[in-house]
Parts: C-alpha cells; structure tokens; sequence
C-alpha cells in the first residue's frame, strides 16, 4: 500500500451549522462531543494515525474556540489555520489556502463534519492510479432520492452529477462522502475571493474534461448535518469505544446503587448521586453533577451540566453549563442551549428547544422553540 506521508490535509471547519441551533450558537459544530470526544478530535486522530504530517483547518464561524482547543499541534500533526475574512463555502476555503498548500503534492481535503472509517491509504493508491485532478470518496445510499447522486464508469470515471434524483433519471446510488483527494491543478478550477459549491460550481467542469475519479467507500460514515445525524453520528461511536463495556473515566465519582449501562461515556470528573441509572446510549462530559435517583437515557450531555435530583432526560441534549432541576423531565428530541436553566419539577415533553441562557419556569407539553 501507498504511504500517505506526504499527504496535507485541509479540514473545513468553518459553517455556521444552522441546522443544529440552538446548540451551534454557542459553540462550533467541530466541538460538539461525540461519544466523549469533540467532532474534530476523531478527524485529527485519523490523520494521526495517518502519518499526516500536517492539517490545515480552514476556519470562519467561531474561529477562535477551534484555535484555543487545538492549538498548533495534534499528536504529531502540525496545524495551521486558515483564516476566512467571510464564508467562503465548500469550494472557496480550498482556493483560500491555496498557499499553505500548493507544495506541488496530492492533498486531502475534507468535510470536516464527517466520521467515517475511510481507509485513506487505499484511496491514495486508488487516485494515485487514475491520475484524475480530483478524486471524491462515494458512498452507496439506499434511497438517493434525497441527494445529489454521482454517475461513474467502469473506470472509476465521474461522468455526472444528478441532483436529487428520481428512477428514471439516474440508476446511481452513490453520493458524495466530502472527503477529496487533490492535485494543485485544482486551484485553477476555483474562482477566488468568493463563496464557491464546490459540487456546483468545480466537480461538474472537472467531471465534463473527465478528470475526476470516484473512489467507493463503504462501513462508517456520518455526516453530522441535523440534530437526528449527530445524535446517530454518537450513538454509533458510544458502540465503537464501548466494546468492552462502559467507559467511565477514573476520576468519576458514583453514590451507592448507581447503575451504567453500556454503551455509555462518562467524561472525567464527573459525579452521579446513589440510585441513579445512566444509558444505554448516554455521553456525559466532563464535570457534570447528575442527582441522587436521576435518569438519563440515549442523551448526549455537554461539559459542565447540573441535573438535580430524581430527574429524568430521556432522548435530549443539554448543552453545556445547563442547569436542570430536581424532578424535572426533559423528553424525547429536546435540546437545551448552554447555560439555560430548567427549574425544578419542569416538564419538557418532547422536541422542546431552548435557547442559551433561558431560564424556564414552566412546563412545556408541546413542541417549541424557547427564545
Ligand atoms: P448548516 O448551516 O447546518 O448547513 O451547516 P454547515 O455550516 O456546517 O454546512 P455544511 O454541513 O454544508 O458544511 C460541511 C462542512 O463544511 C462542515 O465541516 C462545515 O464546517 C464546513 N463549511 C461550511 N461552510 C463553510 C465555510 O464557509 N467555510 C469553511 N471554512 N468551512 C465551511
């Protein structure tokens, strides 16, 4: 197999992530935790494990969160961050860093929401091959209908792009992974100093001149785009690091009678009062107090969060430094943004999204948006 060695990487990490407010508003996507570990964590560990000998993270929307938590260094990974002066897109980071990576070599370009279990080594042997300007990893879905699909040839060859199609206008069923592997040609592709779509504006003239190749990848893959991907998205990882059972970090602290069941993360520092029962599909940060006699079911708790005593949180999310009262219920598909308050005895029936900082007083039986 091809070393990847010489391989840079640039991850885009820069979205506004929209579509996972309230939580997003203070925090950037590439943070949240997954199964105990930010989004970007689990990228910057594969590109370890890689070899790569250096990331580029192309940054905009909450900049410096991602800046203060990685630094300039990942377990042997140099990184460099490239600034965004305003949203440049999926296609306009690329050409932006165009100087931090036209050494003359193949680079890794990804979307860097995604979790996946790509064999990157494999695709550098497939590009390697085919010799196109771009190669995309592809993944086959069951219904299309959703996407834009990507039509190959025998080749490995990407013919075209069909936007979200029916039947008949296109048999293909693989769609687009975001992870690329790139020739410095590409630079000539994208315009500069704008927003750019990648996939509307770049593939398609590369796919016309028959210079992209697709690459198929299958296993692993999530894209963390809505609410319902990231609480898959960490689903999925809690069952990757809890083969062996739950993982609790050491410095937790458990009363009498409390009960874990995997797969299940407890962040370190954390205390769960006597009786209470966490999981199965549970990420708990760091930090967090969880009340004598609470529940907390296939929810995903951000660092810092206090839930009083017998409480019950069943399908949600609390963002960080939330505070949850004693007896308070917090159901199926709720989210509570940082530092918001759910008072004792309150009940969030189900899809009830509270912005940060809230306080809430009162129960809520019906799905809303708590500004
Ligand atoms: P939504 O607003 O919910 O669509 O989320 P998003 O902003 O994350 O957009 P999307 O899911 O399409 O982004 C895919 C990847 O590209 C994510 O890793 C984003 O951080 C990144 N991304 C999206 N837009 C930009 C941008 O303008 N600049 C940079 N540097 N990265 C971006």
């Amino acid at each position: 197999m091809l070393s990847v060695t010489t391989v840079k990487a640039l991850v885009l990490a820069g979205g506004y992530a929209t579509r996972l407010r309230p939580l997003s508003c203070t925090r950037p996507k590439l943070l949240f935790p997954v199964a105990g570990k930010p989004i970007l964590e689990w990228t910057m560990e594969k590109l370890s494990r890689n070899s790569f000998d250096e990331a580029i993270i192309a940054v905009n929307y909450m900049a410096d969160a991602i800046k203060n938590h990685f630094g300039d260094e990942f377990r042997g990974v140099k990184i460099r961050y490239s600034d965004e002066p305003k949203p440049l897109g999926t296609g306009g980071p690329i050409k932006n860093a165009e100087q931090l990576l036209n050494t003359g070599e193949t680079f890794l370009t990804m979307n860097g929401d995604i979790l996946s279990d790509i064999d990157i080594g494999q695709m550098v042997g497939s590009h390697r091959k085919n010799k196109p300007v771009a190669t995309i990893a592809v993944r086959p879905v069951k219904d299309p209908s959703r996407f834009g699909v990507v039509e190959i040839d025998e080749r490995m060859q990407i013919k075209r792009f069909v936007e979200k199609p029916n039947r008949r206008e296109s048999q293909s069923n693989l769609i687009n992974a975001g992870l690329y592997l790139m020739e410095p040609q590409i630079f000539d592709y994208i315009p500069s100093g704008r927003k750019v779509v990648i996939e509307r504006e770049v593939f398609p003239n590369l796919a016309k001149q028959g210079k992209l190749s697709a690459f198929k990848i299958g296993g692993t893959w999530f894209d963390v785009g809505k609410i319902e991907d990231y609480r898959a998205a960490n689903s999925a990882m809690l069952d990757v690091v809890c083969r062996t059972g739950a993982k609790i970090e050491k410095s937790v602290r458990k009363g009498s009678g409390v009960v874990v069941s995997s797969p299940s993360f407890i962040g370190r520092d954390s205390v769960i009062g006597s009786d209470s029962i966490v999981g199965p599909y549970v990420s708990v940060g760091e930090a967090v107090a969880i009340g004598e006699g609470s529940r907390i079911v296939d929810s995903i708790v951000f660092d810092h969060v206090t839930i009083g005593k017998s409480s019950l949180v069943q399908g949600a999310i609390l963002g960080e430094e939330t505070r949850v009262g004693a007896n308070a219920i917090i159901g199926a598909g709720s989210i509570v943004g940082s530092h918001a308050a759910i008072h004792d005895n309150v009940k969030l029936s189900r899809n009830v999204a509270v912005c940060p900082y809230k306080e809430v007083e009162e129960s809520i039986l019906q799905p809303a948006y708590v500004m």
